[in-house]
């Protein structure tokens, strides 16, 4: 049975969503049509199993700090034959990611509020993702918040067992500090397949945060891995001690971004930098 459509402001069936000017993928359907968008609850021990998620078995994809989803409902309405978790640790962003796939009638989505690191480390099989994807990871100015970058020897390694053999990791970032440890590290489950100057099917971008550093006219640092086939198990446990931990100096000159990205309005293309308002925002 559809989901009952939730009380609240809602944007007429045909309706096109833009933010900063870009139009969000897909367009709101009937309310007969909307399809279930969430997984709530993450299973007391043991992985996910994805065929009872999705009620079909399907590839899946993954995007760890997905934000409001932006990437993940363009991969799903670009390809319908892919089912697609988007993960995030802030419950706001979540929520309105839900609301926009449940109003697409996206039947290949899910999201979940989730810190990323548990959810690879408890929550999926390995060998039972085809590709994950991890846009814009925070990089964390002040020194004593550096502890909760995602990207580390152990995080890789992770996502390199979640993958099935072959399967792709997708890594963005606009702070070249990052993208500088990222070469360091990511080398050592992955191998490198391609770097990209804009997205084919996203040229303004495939996320917010991607659309924002555009328009501030930051380098976005696009690039596609390929989890490693000769990695083995124990030389990969000894290489997440032996590798480097993300203490890079991420350059606080790009903080303000991080403000924008959560909240903050562009007054027009590279304007300037307002801050949020204190009411209940879209994201
Ligand atoms: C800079 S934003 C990028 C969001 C989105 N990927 C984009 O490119 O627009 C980073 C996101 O990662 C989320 N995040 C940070 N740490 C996380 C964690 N440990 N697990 C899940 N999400 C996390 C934040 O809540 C935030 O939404």
């Amino acid at each position: 049975m559809p989901p009952k459509p939730k009380s609240g402001k809602s944007l007429p069936p045909g309706a096109l969503e833009q933010e900063f000017g870009v139009p969000m993928p897909g367009a709101i359907v009937p309310p007969e049509q909307w399809t279930p968008s969430s997984l709530k609850r993450w299973p007391a021990a043991g992985p996910l199993d994805w065929q009872a998620l999705f009620g079909r078995a399907a590839p899946v994809v993954v995007d760890l700090g997905c934000g409001n989803g932006r990437s993940v409902l363009l991969s799903a309405i670009r390809r319908p034959e892919y089912d697609h978790l988007g993960v995030d640790s802030l419950p706001v962003v979540i929520r309105y990611a839900r609301k926009r796939a449940r109003q697409r009638g996206l039947a290949n989505v899910r999201f979940a509020v989730g810190d990323a690191r548990q959810v690879v480390a408890r929550h999926i099989a390995p060998g039972s993702v085809t590709e994950v994807h991890v846009y814009h990871p925070q990089p964390y100015y002040d020194p004593a918040q550096i502890g909760r970058r995602l990207i580390t020897p152990s995080f890789l390694l992770h996502m390199h067992r979640i993958l099935i053999p072959d399967g792709l990791l997708v890594l963005q970032t606009d702070n070249p500090a990052y993208w500088r440890y990222m070469q360091q590290v990511v080398p050592a489950f992955f191998d490198f397949q391609k770097r990209l100057g804009s997205w084919p099917d996203a040229p303004q971008g495939r996320t917010r945060r991607e659309i924002i550093a555009r328009m501030k006219g930051l380098p976005v640092f696009r690039s596609i891995w390929r989890a490693r086939t000769d990695t083995d198990p124990d030389e990969a446990r000894r290489l997440t001690e032996a590798l480097p931990p993300p203490v890079f100096n991420a350059d606080r000159r790009l903080l303000d971004l991080d403000e924008l990205e959560l909240g903050g309005r562009l007054a027009g293309r590279g304007g300037p930098f307002r801050p949020p308002r204190r009411r209940r925002r879209s994201v």
